[in-house]
């Protein structure tokens, strides 16, 4: 999700907590408590069906895109490790690094034909530290629709002396005259870091990739992508790929065919490869550099033995069926999106991939579209502004490879009711880009 909700200030309504309340969070707060989608007790799993009170609901709002929560191979890889390593390796990773580390990071670095990487916990606490680490007292470029997490890394780096600019999405042009500005200022650093989403975590959309790193090799940039939710769909490009995700999951750089030269990709295996562990592809050079420089390396508790057992274990599965899950993947999303198409909504999702968000017609409740989908056995996750701007409020659904064609019958069915019901948006969607409302 892409919005700001702090970027406006002052004194709101209060809650009746007592805290104040920014005007900017009513409608979240609005929502906690009368929709239940959101914060949400699931008490029993069954594949792709979630249990919640009494109701069984088809999930679609989890990232599990390739389903290996679910592999009994990947379930199978935990005992073993947590019997030799205990439950969890509670070093920082400067202090000491089970040998499960130099594994993970050798496997990926193959994977990803990066020259180096290095793992932490979450992407969240890579942003927070690597970015402000990266720009120094330099200038900070981000775009307008990158993920939360990247905007406040920004923030933060501002905070630390950088120097903060947003260009709008996709907008290479408006990039260019703020790198060719920041050039010519004697103010800051000449360090320069350009953030954005790979495949965006509302969109589903790529950006382009290739003139964007162009123009940061040009401007001696680093360009630093988010790749949380293309990392395990999308990969290089072959003659014989099983589908047009590309082959071996090995995330947006490989998939478009660029080179790491200028280039800082960032992705997580919290969402395909269902573990708690992110990672940076990064030059050697640099990865010495934040291993002092990036505190969660030096300071911060590491992943559970669990998951780098399931990372470990997610690469073998990868390697022998991930392409095939990868085209199972594709087929159903492709189900999906073409019914959705056909009842002419306003997706912004063209590349296919499994992030389809659903905006809803202008004036409709999302508590009340949320009801609607429950009654039909659909659970998914809500858009609400301030998450995404006021025009874009809807709801976003992604597939897995594990789903059933009868689940997405299921889900086809409950769009076509809410279109039915006049629940969402029709037509072309809008653009992003735009500012943030
Ligand atoms: C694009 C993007 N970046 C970062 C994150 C946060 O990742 P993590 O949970 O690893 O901190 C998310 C989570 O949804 C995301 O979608």
């Amino acid at each position: 999700m892409t919005e700001n909700p702090q970027a406006s200030s002052g004194d709101g309504p209060s809650l009746s907590r007592s805290t104040p309340l920014d005007p900017r969070y009513i409608e979240l707060d609005r929502l906690l408590s009368q929709s239940q989608m959101f914060d949400a007790i699931i008490d029993e799993i069954d594949g792709r069906r979630i249990r919640i009170g009494n109701d069984w609901l088809v999930d679609f709002a989890s990232c599990n895109y390739l389903g290996f929560d679910l592999d009994p191979q990947i379930m199978d890889a935990i005992p073993g490790q947590v019997r030799r390593w205990g439950t969890h390796p509670s070093w920082s990773r400067l202090l000491g690094n089970p040998r499960l580390y130099p594994e993970i990071e050798e496997r990926l670095t193959y994977l990803l034909g990066a020259e180096d990487t290095l793992v932490l916990p979450t992407v969240t606490l890579i942003h927070m530290s690597v970015v402000p680490a990266l720009a120094g007292r330099g200038t900070v470029f981000f775009d307008s629709q990158s993920h939360k997490t990247i905007y406040d890394a920004c923030t933060f780096a501002q905070g630390l002396g950088a120097t903060m600019h947003r260009f709008a999405t996709g907008d290479i042009a408006q990039l260019e005259e703020l790198l060719r500005n920041a050039a010519s200022s004697p103010a800051s650093e000449s360090r320069r870091l350009v953030c954005m989403d790979g495949v965006n975590s509302m969109t589903g959309n790529l950006p382009d990739v290739t003139a964007f790193a162009r123009l940061c090799r040009e401007y001696d940039a680093l360009l630093y992508l988010d790749d949380a939710h293309g990392f395990g769909v999308i990969g290089e490009r072959r003659a014989d790929e099983a589908s047009p995700y590309g082959a071996r999951g090995n995330a947006i750089v490989r998939h478009v065919g660029e080179s790491y030269d200028n280039v800082i990709l960032v992705g997580g295996f919290s969402k395909a490869y269902s573990s708690l562990l992110a990672f940076i592809a990064l030059t050697t050079p640099l990865k010495n550099f934040l291993k002092v420089a990036a505190p969660p390396y030096l300071y911060s508790g590491p992943s559970p033995t669990a998951s780098l057992a399931t990372v470990l274990a997610g690469f073998d599965v990868n390697e022998a069926r991930g392409d095939a899950l990868r085209a199972e993947l594709y087929r159903l999303t492709a189900r999906v999106l073409s019914h959705v198409r056909a009842l002419g909504l306003a997706t912004p999702n063209t590349s296919g991939t499994p992030i389809i968000e659903l905006p809803l017609t202008a004036g409709r409740d999302l508590a009340a579209v949320a009801r609607n989908l429950w009654r039909r056995g659909i659970y998914a996750t809500l858009a609400p502004y301030p998450m995404v701007p006021r025009d874009q409020v809807g709801i976003r659904i992604q597939v897995t490879a594990v789903h059933t064609d009868e689940q997405i019958d299921q889900l086809n069915d409950a769009v076509t009711e809410l279109v039915g019901l006049g629940d969402l948006r029709i037509g072309i969607p809008r653009q992003r880009g735009g500012e943030r409302s």
